[in-house]
């Protein structure tokens, strides 16, 4: 099924891979809504893309912008067939280290209800389109690691409320797709993580490890999945194991977690 013409919605587009999946859904003929705190990156990315983009700047920790956000993306192009809910932000520091606990509600703020702020006022274009809602989450909603204790439990609250819409929206014809992917390479995810004093750690070099995914490729996984609808993309594709080898195997999987984890801090 061609893309060409279908509408998306993406938040998060400012940088790494939001930015990537705006670029390849333009390339695909989609119309094209963007969404980030950021407005001049994001104007330069329209820019670059050229066409009819729709251009916002908001936060997803608003309900009011979101709401605001869909509602300009209906008002210019009819309707809505892809909203991806990209947004996001980590961290890196240890639950014993953090400052104050704040740091919390602020990943859950932009992980967890900025997804829920997003998905709210589109779900009646949704319907009408049977359209689908991409969730760029993380293996982190599977299980937690170290570093990562509030990333983690806000991936996890995402993954309790897809399920919970895929129940209750069963009848709608709505797509929920969740992404699941491993590090990304060339994004700015690791500069904007907070550390424990609650403030974005900053540029720190790293090595990603070889199984790391470039953001390029992630997103042209991601656009090239869109029209088979699937409920669930782990990228890359093995990755869809380690839930299993934690339950089957915990002992080689907290290794395997600890040794990933000790290769990127
Ligand atoms: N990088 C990885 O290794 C990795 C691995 C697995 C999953 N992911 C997920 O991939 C998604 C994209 O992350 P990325 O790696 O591309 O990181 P990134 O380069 O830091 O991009 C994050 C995007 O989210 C936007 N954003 C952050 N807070 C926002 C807010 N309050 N309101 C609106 N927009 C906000 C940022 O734009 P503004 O600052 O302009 O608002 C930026 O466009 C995230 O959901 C992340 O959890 C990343």
């Amino acid at each position: 099924m061609s893309l060409r013409g279908q509408i998306i919605a993406i938040t998060g587009a400012s940088s790494g891979l939001g930015q990537h999946l705006a670029e390849q859904a333009a390339s695909q003929g989609m119309h094209l809504s963007i969404m980030a705190r950021n407005h001049s990156k994001l104007h330069v990315l329209a820019k670059k893309i050229g066409g009819d983009v729709l251009v916002f700047s908001g936060d997803v920790t608003s309900e009011d912008d979101c709401k605001k956000f869909i509602n300009a993306t209906i008002d210019k192009f009819g309707s809505i067939d892809h909203l991806i809910t990209n947004a996001g932000q980590s961290m890196w520091t240890n639950f014993d280290e953090i400052e104050q606990v704040d740091l919390f509600r602020k990943l859950m703020d932009v992980n967890f209800m900025g997804v829920v702020n997003c998905i709210h006022p589109a779900l009646d274009t949704l319907k009408k389109t049977s359209g689908q809602v991409v969730v760029i989450s993380s293996i982190q909603s599977k299980f937690g690691v170290p570093a990562h204790s509030a990333y983690s439990a806000s991936k996890h609250a995402v993954e309790g409320l897809i399920d919970s819409l895929r129940f209750e929206l069963q009848s709608s014809k709505i797509n929920f797709m969740i992404v699941y992917p491993h590090w990304i390479r060339g994004t700015e995810m690791r500069q904007n993580a907070l550390g424990s004093n609650g403030e974005k750690i900053g540029n720190q070099k790293r090595n990603h490890n070889k199984s790391s995914v470039s953001a390029e490729d992630c997103a042209r996984n991601i656009i090239d999945a869109l029209p088979k609808r699937r409920k669930s993309l782990f990228i890359p594709g093995k990755l869809k194991y380690l839930p299993a080898l934690k339950l089957l195997l915990p002992p080689v999987f907290r290794w395997l977690i600890r040794s990933k984890i000790k290769s990127q801090k």
